[in-house]
């Protein structure tokens, strides 16, 4: 199964991502995730990216189709792979396409995470992720069963992002909307978007999810 997850900074997309992940059996790739992973490398790469990304810019789309065309080379890729954060502009979306034809895939599905802009900041100031394994927590919609300790790995280390301060998290949106909104039409036109209501509780949108990805 290969399926975009589409939606404004805030919605869901990691949070949901790791859950099909783990019930699918499928890969995220999130690359916010990689381009933080390549800031964090120190490598010339990471350098060029940190400033666009700290800023809430878009990371220019030659960078992005590289990395994304690159990963999904990986044998890794071959059961199936969610894209959360990919496309993120036209051309990507483009370029999505032409890689997926040339190795003779198709998308399964393009799930719109629909959710009012007003919710986007409280989502995002609150959020926190283990700094081992990379669970995603939220200080009041997504605490861990035990305070202090991550679920999944145990660790006891956690953190929070750069791009979360409220003036980013304001150019991130300005970037949503201005950037990526416009494959919403893109792909309804192709017939591929499907939209859930990201405003339901966490649980509530994984079970939409995943009635989605049942009908194949
Ligand atoms: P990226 O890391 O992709 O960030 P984003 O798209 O801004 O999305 P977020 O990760 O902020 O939100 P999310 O939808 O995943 O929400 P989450 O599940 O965490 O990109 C970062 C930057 O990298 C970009 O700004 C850009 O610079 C660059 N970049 C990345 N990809 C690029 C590309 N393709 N091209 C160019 N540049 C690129 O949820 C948020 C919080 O809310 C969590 O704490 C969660 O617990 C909670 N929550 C989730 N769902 C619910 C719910 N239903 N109810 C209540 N709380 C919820």
């Amino acid at each position: 199964m290969k399926l975009i997850l589409l939606g404004p900074p805030g919605a869901g997309k990691g949070t949901q991502a790791q859950e099909l992940e783990r019930r699918h059996h499928l890969i995220q790739l999130s690359t916010g995730d990689m381009l933080r992973a390549t800031i964090a490398s120190g490598s010339e790469l990471g350098k060029e990216v940190k400033g666009i990304v700290e800023s809430g810019a878009l990371v220019p789309d030659e960078i992005m189709i590289r990395m994304i065309s690159e990963r999904i080379a990986q044998p890794d890729c071959n059961n199936g792979f969610i894209l959360d954060g990919f496309p993120r502009t036209t051309a990507q979306a483009e370029a999505l396409d032409k890689m997926l034809s040339e190795k003779g895939l198709k998308l399964d599905h393009v799930i719109e995470m629909s959710v009012d802009a007003d919710v986007l900041a409280h989502r995002i100031g609150g959020r926190y992720s283990c700094a081992k394994c990379g669970a995603g927590y939220h200080d009041e919609f997504q605490k861990p069963g035990v305070d202090g300790l991550c679920d999944h790995c145990g660790s006891q280390e956690f953190s929070r992002r750069a791009d979360d301060k409220p003036e980013t998290v304001k150019a991130r949106l300005e970037a949503y909307e201005k950037q990526t909104a416009p494959l919403l039409p893109y792909y309804r036109e192709r017939g591929q978007l499907r939209s859930v209501d990201a405003m339901a509780s966490i649980e509530d949108v994984t079970q939409e999810i995943e009635r989605i990805v049942a009908v194949g």
